[in-house]
């Protein structure tokens, strides 16, 4: 019998750019769950802050880890292998968010004078990343037992924005984001079956709008895109990730789970 998806003890996972909104939220709830958690962001205030709340925890490891440094994500699975832990589900959640992009006080400008620095940077890390967390998957773990491979999108990634809701707030939607997350699924797309002759399943999650102290007018003019009428809460699109993770979800592969309140299916 599948274990049930609040039992992830059969469960080592490893997760990138763990220390943010979402990402902080899926440890949390994977360590409930009785998962071993191998968590990895950049150095910095998001590592720092999740080390000092869950360093205690023999379940728990942190590694930093960006995820755009080719040579960084090609030793990684060596090392935690190395250390005695086995991964077998794999998180491609790091991520350039506007979120992130506020928090360092970075402009949100036109398309018209987006630079070709800042697009690199976001393919760089959102989908060049991800490329590389899935090649050494399957270098380093793919074969050797079972493994599964989540792919983080988004609402926008198969969905534009409604670029009106943003007018007059602190951040908005970039393209590049956009376009990174449609990829996301592209890469599910193509690995789904090239991997599965191996025991390896590969799935895209694509979170909806996720509440962070957003101002009353914003939940206002996204809640009336959303058929539920709001933003979801972190542990609401852990949810689903828990789902996805455990062995429950042993027979999908190749699939994109929306968890957007029904924003997508309008
Ligand atoms: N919060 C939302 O509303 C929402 C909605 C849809 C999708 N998502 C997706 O969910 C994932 C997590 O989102 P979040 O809300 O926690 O975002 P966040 O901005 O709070 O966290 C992103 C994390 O990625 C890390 N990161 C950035 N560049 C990195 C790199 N080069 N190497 C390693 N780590 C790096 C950051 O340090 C940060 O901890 C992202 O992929 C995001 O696109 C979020």
């Amino acid at each position: 019998m599948p274990e049930a998806v609040s039992d992830l003890r059969e469960r080592t996972i490893f997760i990138t750019g763990s220390g943010g909104v979402l990402g902080s939220t899926y440890v949390r709830r994977m360590l409930a769950a009785s998962a071993r958690v191998i968590a990895s962001d950049l150095p910095g205030a998001r590592a720092d802050a999740l080390q000092a709340q869950h360093g205690a925890d023999p379940q728990f490891r942190f590694y930093p880890l960006d995820v755009a440094d080719e040579d960084a994500v090609g030793g990684i699975f060596e090392r935690i292998l190395a250390d005695g832990w086995q991964p077998n589900v794999v998180l491609n959640n790091a991520a350039i968010t506007g979120e992130l992009l506020m928090g360092a006080g970075k402009p949100f400008p036109d398309f018209a004078d987006t630079s070709l620095a800042d697009w690199d940077r976001t393919l760089r890390t959102n989908l060049t990343g991800a490329f590389l967390v899935a090649r050494q998957m399957d270098r380093d773990l793919v074969g050797r037992w079972p493994v599964t491979l989540i792919n983080v999108a988004s609402m926008y990634a198969l969905n534009g924005p409604h670029h009106a809701i943003y007018e007059g707030m602190p951040f908005r939607s970039f393209s590049a984001y956009s376009t990174t997350k449609a990829g996301l699924h592209g890469l599910t797309l193509w690995l789904a079956g090239y991997w599965a002759d191996r025991g390896a399943t590969v799935n895209t999650i694509a979170p909806g709008a996720v509440f962070n102290g957003h101002s009353e007018e914003f939940q206002r003019r996204v809640g009336e895109l959303i058929m539920l009428k709001r933003m979801a809460q972190p542990d609401e699109i852990a949810d689903a990730m828990l789902f996805l993770c455990s062995a429950a979800a042993g027979y999908m592969t190749g699939q994109l789970v929306n968890v957007d309140g029904g924003f997508s299916a309008w």
